[in-house]
């Protein structure tokens, strides 16, 4: 479907309001597969909504720069000559070249390869002589320097996660993070991080919500998808059990805690000090108790406190980001980063670094398991365009159940005992189907 094609776009509509149905949760698969829906949700929902683009570690020094993802749009992460962090549309003003070509660096500023066209760190065209190439000769009239600004998206961060957005007005980072914020504390609050290496890409034959959704709601796959792994010893310490809690966050953000039952906290003793500088009681009681974490951020930032394993005789765990990057309805450009704590010790770096290398990576054997189930569901949601009845998938678990309130667990949200509940995906149904029908920031 175009999206000139008017009729078309009104029918999809009419479709998604008609079978769309998160409170009950039910979801028609050909979401999942539908080029029209992919339109929609370029533009209306990341054309409008906050997207995480990199960490402040990653651009250290005036200059620096990373080239990340918009959905499809190319765009420039660089830390000004005056420090400021700002985003822009990789796309020169002249012709619309890709300004940086690199992954990374350091310049005091960007010249177009096509014509050279050259702008500052602040995104301006530059002066006479310095902008374009012969520019008395080849304008003589003079070139408005203004209009040639780099096209500049809105900026903020968070516990150093940069995120951007195209919405000149609506809500702020911080009103669109809203109750996740306590959770991402736990992520990379809770000591100075820096990111390992640079973020792996991948390419996944897959539409790019079912990994956020996985990421969002789904603790009830691992005890299929990946048990194997611990039954087998290929990783030892991990388990797959429903202990812990299922967070519907608000906002379409939601997450699952796995909790132990051991006295000690998995996490370090050399770094308590700092954990007890950064959060607050009931975050500290509650990392005390981590076994692992799994969330997203609404809609395609996913986080990820692995499920503690053994490597070396020691017990390790790490902070894991993922962007679920849209690059066609049934492709998704895999975003990865690693972090750690800067004043780790060493072992925690070193042994955290082979968790990551064996578990959720390119390599990683939980990405491997699931990654076969994103792309098949992928490749029968193709099919089922062309079946004439609509398939409806289930997202149903947990639909009666009971919240805890605060003396049951500290951490904001709608929270529910046990792992096993899809109430966070179905909100995150709501908050998607908002977007989509309505544009809403
Ligand atoms: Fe960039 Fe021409 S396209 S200078
Ligand atoms: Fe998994």
């Amino acid at each position: 479907m175009s999206r000139y094609d008017l009729q078309g776009r009104r029918d999809l509509e009419d479709r998604l309001r008609k079978t769309v149905d998160p409170k009950r949760g039910q979801i028609p698969m050909f979401t999942y597969s539908d080029p029209g829906v992919y339109e929609l949700e370029l533009e209306r929902l990341f054309g409008q909504t906050w997207q995480f683009v990199g960490h402040v570690s990653e651009i250290p020094n005036p200059g620096s720069f990373i080239t990340r993802a918009m959905a499809e749009e190319s765009v420039i992460v660089g830390r000004g000559d005056d420090s400021v962090v700002r985003v822009f549309l990789n796309s020169c003003r002249h012709r619309g070249m890709r300004l940086a070509c690199e992954d990374f660096g350091e310049v005091n500023n960007w010249r177009c390869p096509y014509h050279g066209f050259t702008y500052g760190s602040k995104g301006d065209f530059l002066g006479t002589f310095m902008g374009a190439p012969f520019e008395k000769s080849a304008y003589p009239e003079g070139l408005n320097r203004d209009a040639l600004h780099l096209v500049e998206a809105r900026c903020e961060t968070y516990q150093g996660l940069i995120f951007a957005t195209w919405a000149k007005e609506g809500p702020s980072l911080d009103s669109h993070l809203g109750n996740v914020k306590w959770y991402l504390d736990l992520l990379v609050g809770r000591a100075e991080m820096e990111v390992v290496g640079h973020p792996e890409r991948w390419v996944v034959p897959t539409n790019w919500r079912l990994p956020a959704e996985n990421f969002a709601s789904d603790a009830y796959h691992t005890a299929t998808a990946h048990s194997y792994l611990a039954r087998m010893g290929i990783v030892k310490g991990a388990d797959f059990g429903r202990d812990g809690y299922h967070v519907d966050v608000g906002g379409g953000h939601g997450l699952g805690v796995g909790v132990h039952f051991d006295e000690q906290s998995y996490f370090p003793a050399e770094l308590a000090g700092e954990y007890e500088q950064r959060l607050d009681q009931g975050q500290l009681d509650t990392l005390a108790r981590i076994k692992n974490m799994h969330g997203n951020v609404f809609p395609n930032l996913s986080f990820l406190i692995p499920n503690f394993v053994e490597v070396d005789g020691q017990r390790v765990s790490g902070s894991m980001l993922r962007i679920w990057q849209p690059a066609g309805p049934n492709k998704t450009q895999v975003w990865s980063w690693h972090f750690v704590e800067k004043s780790a010790p060493e072992w925690w770096k070193k042994l955290g670094r082979r968790m990551y290398t064996q578990t959720f990576s390119a390599s990683g054997m939980f990405d491997q398991d699931d990654t076969e189930n994103w792309e098949l569901q992928t490749r029968n949601s193709d099919a089922a365009l062309y079946r004439g009845e609509e398939l409806m998938l289930h997202y149903g678990m947990g639909l009666d159940l009971p919240t805890l309130d605060a003396t049951e667990f500290p951490g904001p949200g709608d929270v529910y005992d046990g792992k096993f509940s899809e109430a966070a995906g179905r909100t995150y149904y709501k908050v998607w189907l908002d977007h989509i029908l309505n544009g809403k920031r």
